[in-house]
């Protein structure tokens, strides 16, 4: 029987599709509304040390290809986001922990109280591409990173996966790096760095001036970093960028995704797409006779040399 389970270091996800960090993700209460809508786990807001307001208006700019935010990482701070974790467990699908912080020590306390509050595993956001100090700041040198990777596998017990940016000329490496400090899996990619113009103002468009893009736009950058990742480690790869529809979750299955994430996608579509793209890819299967979704992970790379 063709099915679409899969198993990411040991968590059991019904289907492959993931909320990704930052839509729907900042409650208890939206986080459940995700997984009744059919994701088959949801990836927190990236949680910080402290409370955090965030930037100020404008934070987002919609293309007809994409988004562009600088939301600054606007969260409750760990105290107060426990409770929304154990909320939204009563979904009964894993919850994966985003935390950043300016420190390798800052960043794996707060993975070990995201293991506390009960988060299934950590994501680390390696890679807001516009926050002073955090993010792809830290999280663009592979020593870093595998630094980072090293200090939170030794705080934690829940498996680590440390989410890479595409903001540089070789994200294979800081995939390698990750693995080496120790990450169960890598999550491929983050926004990449952008801006618009508003011209007649003759200034930017964001009141930060950079801002991460997603959406449709990014999609073939993700399907390539994901391609040289799965070339270069052996954890598994989880996919991400400009994914709402079924076939947006072949191309970064076949390019060496495990599994994928949603995020700008909820965005455009509603919380529909979560089925929708599940039922796209339980149809692709079942045509092309492929029993699971694991049978489909890295066949772009048969016959290459
Ligand atoms: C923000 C964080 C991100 O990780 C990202 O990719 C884009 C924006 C933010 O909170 O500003």
């Amino acid at each position: 029987m063709t099915h679409l389970g899969v198993d990411i270091c040991g968590l059991r996800l019904k289907n492959p599709t993931i909320l990704a960090s930052g839509v729907l993700d900042e409650t208890g209460r939206t986080m459940r509304s995700v997984a009744e809508a059919g994701a088959g786990a949801i990836v927190t807001k990236s949680i910080g040390s402290a409370p955090c307001p965030g930037n100020p208006n404008p934070t987002v700019v919609e293309l007809s290809f994409g988004l562009i935010n600088a939301m600054g990482l606007p969260n409750p701070g760990m105290e107060h986001f426990s409770s929304e974790i154990k909320e939204a467990q009563k979904s009964g699908v894993p919850i994966i922990g985003s935390v950043f912080g300016g420190s390798e020590d800052e960043i794996a306390e707060l993975s070990l109280l995201m293991e506390r509050a009960g988060a299934n595993a950590v994501e680390l956001n390696l890679s807001c591409p516009h926050a002073k100090g955090f993010g792809a700041e830290i999280g663009s040198t592979p020593e870093l990173v595998e630094l980072i990777c090293r200090k939170v596998k030794k705080a934690t017990r829940v498996p680590i996966f440390a989410k890479l940016t595409p903001n540089t000329s070789d994200i294979a490496s800081l995939a390698k790096a990750a693995e080496k400090g120790g990450a169960d899996a890598v999550v491929a990619i983050n926004t990449l760095k952008a801006m618009a113009i508003a011209p007649e103002a003759k200034m930017p468009v964001l009141a930060n001036r950079y801002g991460g893009l997603s959406g449709p736009a990014v999609r073939p950058v993700g399907v390539r970093c994901v391609y040289e990742i799965f070339e270069a480690v052996k954890i598994p790869i989880i996919g991400v960028g400009g994914i709402s529809s079924g076939r947006d979750a072949l191309e970064y299955i076949m390019a060496g995704a495990s599994a994928v994430q949603i995020g700008t996608g909820v965005w455009t579509e509603g919380l529909g797409v979560f089925a929708k793209v599940n039922e796209e890819l339980l149809e692709f299967m079942e045509k092309n006779g492929y029993g699971s979704v694991g049978d489909m992970v890295g066949v772009a790379h048969a016959g290459r040399s």
